[in-house]
């Protein structure tokens, strides 16, 4: 079983439909039972509230429901948790390693670079339009193939 976190700032656009994406894809490919997957925010702004309506409504159009999600601030205890914990941006991997307990196990990684190699951030959409929603949603569902591709020959 690896555990899965990503992490981005507020938890209501990019880190939902990672969370969302990646556990379709794996329920998908028959391997639930080898995954647990949960998303945070850096920040605790939006404690509780479901994703933000762009991100729900998206992810429907995909057919993926992320109805059951509330967003929540990470944790220390989440680097006990968690084998595998990924940042959307640079500035989300700066927070969580400046967080990074001492003696934690857990691997804090870019997700865009964990999953495909490419040194590159998830765009924040939160200011944007519905094309940068979209934008998101396909980079997160390459990067989940690879995430997955990874862990199924890993
Ligand atoms: P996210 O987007 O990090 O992809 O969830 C944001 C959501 C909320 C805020 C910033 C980014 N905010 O400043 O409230």
């Amino acid at each position: 079983m690896t555990a899965v976190l990503f992490v981005c700032l507020g938890n209501i656009c990019r880190s939902p439909l990672a969370e969302g994406i990646f556990r379709a894809q794996v329920e998908a490919a028959g391997l639930s039972a080898q995954f647990f997957m949960d998303s945070a925010g850096c920040g605790g702004w939006h404690s509780g509230e479901p994703p933000d309506p762009r991100s729900v409504a998206l992810a429907a159009h995909h057919g993926i429901d992320l109805s059951a999600q509330k967003a929540r601030q990470i944790h220390r205890d989440d680097f006990e948790r968690f084998d595998l914990i990924l940042g959307l941006d640079r500035d989300n991997v700066r927070h969580l390693k400046a967080m990074l307990p001492k003696g934690s196990h857990a691997q804090v990684r870019l997700y865009l670079e964990a999953a495909l190699g490419l040194h590159k951030d998830v765009p924040d959409p939160y200011y944007g339009s519905a094309s940068d929603f979209e934008a998101v949603f396909h980079l997160c569902e390459k990067a989940s193939a690879g995430l997955l591709n990874q862990r199924i020959n890993a």
